[in-house]
């Protein structure tokens, strides 16, 4: 098991994982427009060569990043990937003296909630509408 920034190759196994991952659809240029700004934002955990779980962070501001994305393959769920994935981003935030990271997660999305929860974050406020099929989302915040 290896934490590694994102490589160009890895964008077919980052997009499965999202798309079996997450409910919202993402069209793959997403990550090829953002990812050159904060190329260190995008951090990847790789399982025999192939890529199992991602986070994909972008600046929203000179001291503030947003987490656009976190998914780990439901088969390496559970077993921590998630909290080392977001402690690594985390730590890229503070080298680039990064202090607020923010996310949005649906309000049905309990389990991912409270994950986040213990990571520090606290609930800001919903979003009402926030996803395409109309689902609120749940804003929230942690300073690092
Ligand atoms: C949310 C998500 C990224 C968490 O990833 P994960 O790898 O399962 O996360 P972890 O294993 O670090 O933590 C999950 C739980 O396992 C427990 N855990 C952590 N390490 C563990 C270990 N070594 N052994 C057993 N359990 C462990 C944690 O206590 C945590 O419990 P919680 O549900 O009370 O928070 C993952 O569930 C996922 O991809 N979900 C679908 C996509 C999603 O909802 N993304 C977030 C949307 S914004």
């Amino acid at each position: 098991m290896q934490i590694r920034y994102f490589q160009g190759r890895d964008l077919a196994d980052i997009c499965q994982v999202a798309s079996t991952s997450l409910l919202e659809h993402y069209d793959p240029n997403l990550f090829v427009q953002l990812v050159p700004y904060w190329p260190e934002g995008l951090i990847v955990i790789e399982d025999m060569g192939r890529v199992v779980g991602f986070v994909f962070g972008i600046r929203s501001g000179e001291r503030q990043a947003r987490i656009l994305m976190l998914a780990i393959n439901d088969r390496y769920r559970g077993g921590g990937l998630g909290t080392m994935l977001t402690e690594e981003f985390f730590r890229e935030c503070a080298k680039r003296g990064i202090c607020q990271v923010t996310l949005e997660v649906r309000v049905s999305n309990d389990k991912a909630m409270r994950f986040y929860q213990r990571l520090g974050f606290f609930n800001v406020r919903i979003v009402q509408r926030y996803y395409s099929n109309g689902e609120d989302g749940l804003f929230m915040m942690r300073y690092l």
